[in-house]
Order: C-alpha cells, then structure tokens, then sequence
C-alpha cells in the first residue's frame, strides 16, 4: 500500500523534565509530528499540559507540526490559546462540543487544521456532515487518559469503515490511530487503512535514558514494519 506513513511520538510518555531534548532527539530519529496530549482532569481522568508548554516548544526550535490532541471539556475556550501557542493541528472528541460545527470552524479561523476524535466505543455518525471540513480524524484504540494501554483490537474495523468513507469522497483527510501502537502490531494497523500512527511509551519508554540514539532503534523498528504493510 503506497500510503504516506508518518510517525507521531506522544510526548505524554516523554521525560517532562527534559521535554525539549526528547522531541528534539525523536524528530532527529525519523519521527514527523510531534502529538500532544491535552488532559484536563474532567473530560479524562488525568492532567497534564497547556497552551504554554506548547509554545516553549516553538520557542525551543521546534518546527514539526505540533498534533494537540484536546481531551477537555469545554474545547472552544482554549482554541485560540492554542493556536497562538503555535499548534498546527487540533483534534477534539465530538463529545466534548456542544456545537461541532462551530468548534470545526473555529480551529479553522485561528489557522490551525481541524480534526475529530472518536473514543473506542464512540460511533462515527457525525462523521457524515464534518468528513469534508476535517484534515484529520483520529480513532482512540485505547479509552483516553493514561499511555501505556493494551491496543483494542476492534478498532481496526472501524478504522476499515473510516478510509472506505475517506476513500468512497475522494478526500485527502489523514486516519490517525491513538494508543497501544508499536512494532508488534503497526503493520496491522496500516492495512486497516491508517497513515498516521501515534505511539507514547512505545517510542519513549523504548530505551534507557543513557543511550544517546535510543529513538533511532524504535523508530527504524515502526518504518521496517510499516514498510512490509
Ligand atoms: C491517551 C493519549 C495517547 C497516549 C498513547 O489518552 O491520547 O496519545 O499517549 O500512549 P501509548 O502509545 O503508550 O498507548
Ligand atoms: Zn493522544
């Protein structure tokens, strides 16, 4: 399959304490986005990072697009922050949006892409209206909040049913999939359709922090794979 495949490290599973470093060092190993989980305590049970830590990115040279993954509720109020922080994509789950549509064109008028997510147990219907406004749709394969889950194996079909409707309008919108992704199974993964393949401790948790390429093992590892799918 002559897909464009590209890797997006989650940086949730990445050494806070040494964020800049460690997105620099994955970049550096092959990686082409860099996906950034928003957890806000309510909408998930966790939390985690801000419009700020975004921006230090940028500021500390990064110049990957960023993937802001949004796992809050409401969305509309921290888009704008976002996309002054330097976000280049920005996913919600439909969910968490009194007015998706609204939600679509707003991350569209702050200049950033737009994408929706869908939880493993989340049905695809509002895709109906939103497919040809979106870049992006990202399917959970884990229940959000925590990295380090077992990938849920049904997703695949649905991931199936997404490239087929992507595929069925003649769309040029990515299919990203979103937990428990690593050597073992990306392949599988891509010939259910997905370009775009998030992977947290599958990339960060891969080595020890003394090994100076320790991304580059990990990330050969995904393209080999990728490359027989
Ligand atoms: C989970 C996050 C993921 C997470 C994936 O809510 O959206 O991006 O970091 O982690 P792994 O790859 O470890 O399942
Ligand atoms: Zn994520």
């Amino acid at each position: 399959m002559a897909r464009n495949f590209r890797i997006a490290p989650s940086i949730l599973s990445a050494n806070f304490a040494k964020l800049g470093d460690e997105v620099d060092k994955v970049l550096r190993a092959g990686a082409d986005i860099v996906h950034f989980d928003v957890m806000d305590n309510h909408y998930v049970p966790n939390l985690t990072i801000g419009p700020l830590v975004c921006e230090a990115l940028k500021k500390h040279g990064v110049t990957a697009p960023i993937d802001v993954h949004l796992m809050v509720k409401p969305v509309d109020r921290i888009i704008p922050d976002f996309a002054k922080a330097g976000a280049t994509y920005i996913t919600f789950h439909p969910e968490a949006s009194e007015h998706v549509d609204r939600t679509i064109a707003l991350i569209r008028e702050c200049g950033c892409k737009p994408g929706l997510v869908f939880n493993p147990a989340t049905p695809l219907d509002v895709l109906e209206y939103t497919l040809d406004k979106l870049v992006m749709v990202l399917l959970m394969s884990v229940n959000p909040g925590f990295g380090g889950q077992k990938f849920i194996p049904y997703v695949l079909d649905k991931a199936r049913k997404v490239r087929q409707m992507i595929d069925a309008r003649g769309l040029d919108v990515s299919l990203e999939i979103d937990g428990g992704v690593g050597p073992a199974n990306i392949r599988e993964v891509a010939q259910a359709g997905v370009d775009t393949f998030v992977a947290g401790s599958a990339v960060f948790g891969a080595a020890k922090d003394s090994d100076p390429n320790r991304y580059d093992t990990v990330i050969g590892a995904l393209r080999a794979e990728l490359a027989k799918a």
